[in-house]
Parts: structure tokens; C-alpha cells; sequence
């Protein structure tokens, strides 16, 4: 099958052209390299890509894209281009946030009408919840983001559903909680931990260190993406949760026992935008999916930890 990525030299956009090539599938991947951060880790995540000749690489913004033709046999859409990171959507910068994700999404869905795809699945996010809902998280629950990002991940979701009762684009979304795992982007904090504990620096801590997250190990959250591809309900929301729901003080004690060396904590105050817990209700998603994620958070740590260690990142 014929498969378009979008964002494909992303943490989970690379990770997930790869799943589809071993899988047997062509995929064409899109995306613009946006300078959130250094082209050089985008480029490392497309290595093994780019030696598969069913890979291939349209460097342009979505709304460059001539969508007819690259839309040409086309099965699946996988949506996961988009200016990520919530601490930098207030502000000026909301802009970049507002065409990457909301107005990119938009041109996208239009090129879609009409055509004979099996699925659109568009990565959302978790942060559409805010803090008002109650947990676990049902995605029937009333979203109110606290932060800009949080408001144009759910706006473009909202489009995509009525993309789908206007036009019939089968578009299916998956609300993300926390992914990480090798490659994750550099601003996140798993990453930044790691960094600090190797190179003996304190991590400054937004709040009490109480706050919990819901982490998904990257493989958990492709596997699923690949079978909302042909399972999803079109017009249906999900959670892709990994089950490893931990506070972040917990995480700093595990990061300290990976790495052998304790972190040193740098307590702040919190910070606009972030919400204090995060924890999915994944019930849809296993009914209809098939999902169980199958990394638990120690396993997948390790993972990330052996991954900055053979990308050189602690040489650097
Ligand atoms: N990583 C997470 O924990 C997480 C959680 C929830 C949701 N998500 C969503 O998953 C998706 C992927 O996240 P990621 O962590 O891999 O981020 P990432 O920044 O590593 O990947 C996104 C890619 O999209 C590209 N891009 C951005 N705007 C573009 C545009 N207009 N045209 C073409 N390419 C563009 C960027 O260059 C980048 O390579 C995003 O939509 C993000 O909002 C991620």
C-alpha cells in the first residue's frame, strides 16, 4: 500500500515511515524541517529511511505540497507534521503554531475530498484536556486546553471530525500522551534529563515535581497509529496512553539509578501552559485497536538512555 507521512523526519513521524517499510508498504514522506530544533537530529532520525528505495523525501511546508498528485493512489494519510512544544504557544509565536497546525491541517483535509483514502490518522495530543477533566481521561470529556498549543492541536482535531461528517474523509485521531523513546525532540524532558544527569547539571523543575504523566514508549504509540489506520472508527478520537502514569519525582529517582548518577533538582514555579496530570483512559482504543502497550517505563528509559549514548549526544 501506498502511504504518505507527514512530519516524516519527526521523533514519531521517522519511527513510523520505518514501521510501514517493514511492513512492505511505499511510503512518501513530507516534511519541511522546521527549526524548532537542530536539522542535524532530523537528519539522523531519516538515516535508515533514506537508505530504502520505497522511501522518499518531499522536502516542503504542507501548504507548498502539490496534494494531487503526491494524493495519486494513496491509501493511508498519517498526520503528524505540526509545530509540537507548549511552553513556546503563547506570545508571538502562537503564529507559527496556528499555521503549522491548524491552517496545515485545513489544506490538507480539503486536498482529501473526494478521494478514495482508507484513512487520515492525525496525531493529537493529550494537552487538548487541560486540567478540568476528570481521570483517567475519557475522550468523551469536555477538552478546555490550558495552553495555545493544546487549542490548535484540538482545533485541527475538530476539523478533521468535520471533515469527515461534511466530506466523508475517514480521518481518525490519536491523542498522544508523553511519548518518548529514541529520538525524542530535544526540548522534551526525558531528553533534557538525561543531558543534565551526564553532564552533572542541575534540572530546573517547573512546580513541586508532583505533577504525573502518562508516558507512552514511541513503538506503543506507532503500533497504534498503524492500526487506527485500518481499524479506526473514521471520525473517532483516541487515547494512546502507555500505562506508566508516574510523578516526575519518580522519574528523576529512576533517571538517577539508569545513569548512575542522582540528578540535582532546581525547584521553579510552574509554568503557564503545563497541566499538572495527565493519565488516559485507553478503553476505546483497546476495543477497537487492539491496543496494549508493551513497554513499561524502566525498559523503555533504558532504551532512550542506550539511544543518546550510541547518537554520541553525551559527547557532544
Ligand atoms: N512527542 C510527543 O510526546 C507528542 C505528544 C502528543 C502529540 N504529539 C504530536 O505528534 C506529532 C509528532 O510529534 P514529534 O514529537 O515527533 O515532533 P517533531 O517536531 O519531532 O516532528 C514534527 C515534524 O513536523 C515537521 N513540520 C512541522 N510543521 C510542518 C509543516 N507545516 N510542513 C511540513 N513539515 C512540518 C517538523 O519539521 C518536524 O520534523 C505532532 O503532531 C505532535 O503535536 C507528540
Amino acid at each position: 500500500m501506498k502511504a504518505v507521512v507527514t512530519g516524516a523526519a519527526g521523533f514519531i513521524g521517522s519511527h513510523l515511515s520505518e514501521s510501514l517499510l517493514n511492513a512492505g508498504h511505499t511510503v512518501t514522506g513530507i516534511d519541511v524541517f522546521t527549526d524548532y530544533y537542530a536539522r542535524e537530529r532530523k537528519d539522523h532520525n531519516l538515516a535508515k529511511l533514506r537508505t530504502n528505495s520505497r522511501f522518499t523525501l518531499l522536502e516542503t511546508a504542507l501548504a507548498d505540497v502539490d496534494w494531487p498528485r503526491v494524493l495519486e493512489d494513496v491509501a493511508w494519510i498519517f498526520h503528524l507534521a505540526a509545530q509540537a512544544g507548549v511552553r513556546k504557544s503563547w506570545g508571538r509565536d502562537f503564529h507559527v503554531y496556528t499555521v503549522n497546525n491548524v491552517e496545515g491541517t485545513q489544506i490538507l483535509l480539503e486536498a482529501c475530498k473526494g478521494r478514495p483514502i482508507e484513512r487520515l490518522v492525525y496525531a493529537s495530543s493529550s494537552s487538548v484536556y487541560g486540567d478540568d477533566v476528570p481521570l483517567p481521561m475519557r475522550e468523551d470529556a469536555r477538552p478546555q486546553p490550558v495552553s495555545p498549543y493544546g487549542v490548535t492541536k484540538l482545533s485541527a482535531e475538530q476539523l478533521c471530525h468535520l471533515y469527515y461528517v461534511n466530506y466523508r474523509v475517514p480521518a481518525v485521531s490519536m491523542r498522544y500522551f508523553t511519548v518518548y523513546g529514541p529520538r525524542q525532540r530535544p526540548d522534551m524532558g526525558f531528553h533534557r534529563f538525561f543531558l543534565a544527569a551526564m553532564r552533572n547539571e542541575p534540572v530546573t523543575v517547573f512546580g513541586d515535581g508532583r505533577q504525573t504523566r502518562d508516558f507512552t514508549f514511541v513503538s506503543d504509540a506507532v503500533g497504534a497509529t498503524v492500526a487506527a489506520s485500518t481499524r479506526g472508527a473514521p471520525g473517532a478520537v483516541y487515547n494512546i496512553g502507555g500505562g506508566s502514569r508516574v510523578e516526575l519525582l519518580d522519574v528523576f529517582e529512576l533517571i538517577g539509578r539508569i545513569t548512575g548518577r542522582p540528578l540535582r533538582l532546581n525547584m521553579t514555579e510552574p509554568q503557564a501552559g503545563d497541566m499538572r496530570d495527565t493519565y488516559a483512559d485507553t478503553a476505546r482504543a483497546r476495543t477497537d485497536l487492539g491496543f496494549a502497550p508493551s513497554v513499561m517505563l524502566e525498559q523503555g528509559l533504558r532504551a532512550q538512555f542506550q539511544w543518546m549514548i550510541e547518537a554520541g549526544l553525551f559527547t557532544a
